[in-house]
């Protein structure tokens, strides 16, 4: 039923943590977003594919009525008693995604080993990662009837119940569905989607900005609770079903500008959809990530900088930030092969306005 969560043969992590072999195992890749940013939440479409970062978990039952949560990328162990509440950090998470799937049938309490290269902070969705790698590992273990789209319903609700950020479905469905090398064309109302290939002669490039992402919670709260009351004033139930920009430029400040936006990037996805070149397509996610700093008002300076210099590189057809903004990543369609040459060009010039950036896809 899952390929990526099964009984393992052989494990080093969760045996030399818990000294026994675990008995299930589950993993799942960390995605960037091409085109469809603070789309899902009003409804509309995205357009993510995965990157080759990856959580991975091993799991087995716990022989007492401890749950014992190991991360091996803090080296950090956790252990509560089953019943109370997780502590705050990566083991809520983990006890979130245990708490929706307990709705599905009783679960023992779990003793889970976590490993992970997908970066934290860097809007490369590490928390979808994990949630979509837990529960693969807890669907073998417990056979749980759930498929695909339900895991990725699960984790969604175990971060808006137990994280408190009102994400969208977006970054869940990345990790549960997606395939590297293809985009995963999605309409985050009706779930329906297609898997499509990248634009012909085109590789993803992907880059870390240095600078961690700040006030994204409440920012990103923020702005969801202006796009319901933008769609309220609109008369429409969410923004994906605004189409009247004369309509929208009358709301008020700053809610014609986040309306602007979202309709702009609704109609962004579907273009890409249709099958575009790949310099097209790059001129999408320029016009992307412009819509993103001017109307949407989610990224900053460094951001603005590693996406300039990119745009501006010969090999580059398009780039935007990625992800909620406030800080993080940034992704780059390229020439097909130009990777090293475009990081390496990237990352100096880069480094000259006294900034960090690291190469990430
Ligand atoms: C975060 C959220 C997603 C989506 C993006 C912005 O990654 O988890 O649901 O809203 O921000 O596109």
């Amino acid at each position: 039923m899952n390929p990526t969560a099964t009984t393992l043969a052989r494990s080093t992590g969760f045996e030399a943590t818990f000294g026994r072999p675990p008995e299930s195992a589950g993993s799942a890749p960390g995605r960037v977003n091409l085109l469809g940013e603070h789309t899902d939440y009003n409804g509309g479409f995205v357009l993510p594919t995965v990157i080759p970062q990856t959580t991975r978990v091993e799991l087995a039952r716990s022989r007492d009525d401890r749950c014992r949560f190991y991360s091996a990328t803090l080296d950090q162990l956790v252990s509560f008693r089953a019943g109370e509440p997780a502590p705050a950090g990566f083991a809520r998470y983990v006890f979130g995604c245990i708490q929706v799937a307990r709705e599905m049938r009783e679960l023992a309490p779990l003793d889970i080993w976590i490993d992970s290269n997908v970066p934290v902070g860097a809007g490369l969705s590490s928390s979808a990662a994990l949630l979509v790698a837990v529960l693969r590992g807890v669907r073998a273990l417990f056979d749980l009837q759930v498929d695909d789209v339900g895991i990725a319903l699960l984790a969604q609700r175990a971060e808006v119940e137990f994280a408190r950020v009102r994400v969208g479905i977006m970054d869940q469905m990345a990790a549960s569905l997606g395939t590297p090398g293809h985009m995963l064309f999605l309409d985050t109302r009706s779930l329906e989607r297609k898997l499509l290939p990248l634009p012909p002669g085109a590789q993803v490039i992907a880059i870390h900005s240095g600078v961690p992402r700040k006030l994204a919670g409440s920012e990103y709260n923020r702005r969801r609770e202006e796009c319901e009351q933008a769609a309220r004033m609109l008369g429409v139930a969410m923004l994906r079903d605004a189409d009247d920009l004369a309509a929208a430029e009358q709301l008020p400040e700053p809610l014609n500008r986040r309306a602007r936006h979202v309709i702009g990037e609704n109609r962004r996805v579907i273009a890409a959809s249709r099958g575009v070149s790949a310099s097209e397509f790059g001129a999408l996610m320029n016009a992307s990530h412009a819509s993103l700093r001017d109307d949407y008002e989610v990224s900053i300076s460094a951001l603005d900088e590693l996406v300039g210099l990119l745009q501006a590189h010969p090999r580059v057809f398009g780039a935007k930030l990625t992800g909620a903004g406030f800080g993080g990543a940034c992704v780059a369609l390229a020439a097909a092969g130009s990777a090293a040459e475009v990081n390496s060009d990237i990352l100096k010039a880069y480094r000259g306005k006294g900034y960090d950036g690291t190469a990430l896809v």
